[in-house]
């Protein structure tokens, strides 16, 4: 049972290499996060074989620095916590084989985190920090962590869940999930599509600020019935995972259509070309606009209108149907996490609505909305406690499901 309480991370399920040290899924003692934004960045996207290659580089080193930085030995922890899936399977691999490495060669127990979760537990790491739950005590969790529902949204993700402690074990019922694209899938086709950054995310989150969030009225199709898709598997990048027809379409995401919306305006508006010649521009910078001033050297206004009405469109979709579910299922408490999550606009939306409807909305702190190994340290805590430990043969599932 508990020691020190002190759990390694390791996450590698995309393009972060990443390692943390977690107290008793309660306290962030380190956190180390090694990018490979300038890697992809020149593709528009994530190349899994360069990804691959640039965890084998990273993970030694931010292993290392994410111990010295909690100032601890592979002796002072109880257990070894890392990303199982879903992801890409290369990249999971250079987590999985060094994690079960360490566990080995130091007696550890290794417990095996679904990436999905951790992303919840990002949430809920946040909250014992804020509540300052005391991590001297064996406690698993406090007594205010009540069900909530959790709307996972990422690059590779659109997933709601409704997430409940039962006796400490946390279990997750899918309430609804994209048919498609994730919706950061989107974010990043657009802003790829109009010349912006990668990840396009961060890009469009910063020069909506400057445009007309109603110059261009995109609509959302509600979802029909789903006969013809009953056993059919949704069509995402990544996560090609559980069935589609069980779940109710009213709670069914799809970005695909958006993205192609988007482009037929910008054929139509003669605006390929200027998208063009801002990408040659956009690789010499190291961040987005952040005044004006800035945003209209690099983009015309319509350009900023139409950037300000997809991620409008985008983000009164996830609201809508995530308001509609937390009704539907009676919850009282909003999670809001993944990459898509650091959003501004987003959090004011959904806080807004949150107010307007006397529900409870938590998002996790920008630097644990993206990726991060503290979110799969945090994650690893209750497991450890019922001893949920990975077999000798673990391995990389890349469509591993939550629910
Ligand atoms: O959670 P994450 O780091 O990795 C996945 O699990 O996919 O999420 C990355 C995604 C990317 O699609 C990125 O464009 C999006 O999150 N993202 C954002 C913002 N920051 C990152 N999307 C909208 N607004 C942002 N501020
Ligand atoms: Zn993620």
């Amino acid at each position: 049972m508990p020691g020190s309480g002190l759990i390694l991370g390791i996450e590698s399920s995309c393009d972060e290499t990443a390692a943390a040290v977690v107290a008793r899924g309660a306290r962030t003692v380190s956190s180390v996060v090694a990018s490979q934004i300038a890697t992809h960045a020149r593709y528009g996207g994530v190349v899994p074989e360069l990804a691959s290659r640039e965890h084998l580089r990273a993970i030694v080193p931010v292993v290392h620095a994410a111990l010295v930085q909690a100032h601890a030995t592979l002796a002072d922890l109880d257990a070894i916590a890392v990303t199982a899936g879903p992801g890409l399977a290369g990249a999971l691999l250079v987590g999985i084989t060094y994690a079960k490495a360490l566990a080995f060669a130091n007696a550890l127990p290794l417990i095996a985190v679904n990436h999905l979760e951790g992303h919840i537990h990002a949430v809920l790491l946040n909250q014992r920090e804020c509540e300052g739950a005391p991590d001297s005590s064996p406690d698993l969790l406090p007594a205010s962590e009540d069900a909530s529902l959790a709307l996972v949204v990422s690059g590779g993700h659109t997933h709601l869940y409704l997430a409940r402690p039962i006796h400490g074990v946390w279990s997750y019922s899918l309430i609804g999930r994209t048919v498609d694209d994730a919706a950061g899938e989107a974010f990043d086709k657009v802003a790829k599509l109009l010349g912006l950054g990668y990840p396009g995310g961060p890009w469009i989150d910063a020069l909506a600020a400057f445009g007309n969030p109603h110059a261009v009225p995109f609509a959302f199709a509600q979802i029909k019935s789903k006969a013809h898709l009953a056993g059919k598997l949704p069509r995402t990048k990544a996560a090609k995972t559980a069935p589609i027809a069980p779940l109710d379409p009213h709670f069914l995401f799809s970005f695909s259509g958006i993205k192609t919306a988007v482009l037929r305006y910008v054929e139509l508006h003669g605006m390929r070309a200027e998208a063009r010649a801002r990408l040659d521009r956009i690789l010499s910078l190291q961040c987005p606009p952040r005044t004006r001033g800035e945003a209209l050297a690099l983009c015309p206004q319509p350009t900023l209108d139409l950037i300000a009405s997809f991620q409008y469109a985008v983000i009164g979709d996830l609201l809508r149907k995530t308001f509609a579910a937390a009704e539907r299922l009676g919850a009282r408490h909003i999670l809001v996490t993944g990459g898509v999550a650091a959003n501004h606009e987003l959090r004011r939306r959904f806080t807004q609505e949150a107010a307007a409807r006397s529900l409870r909305v938590s998002f996790p702190t920008l630097a644990l909305s993206t990726d991060n190994a503290a979110m799969i340290a945090a994650a690893a805590w209750p497991r450890f406690l019922n001893r949920e430990f990975a077999p000798p043969q673990l391995s990389a599932d890349p469509a591993l499901t939550l629910a």
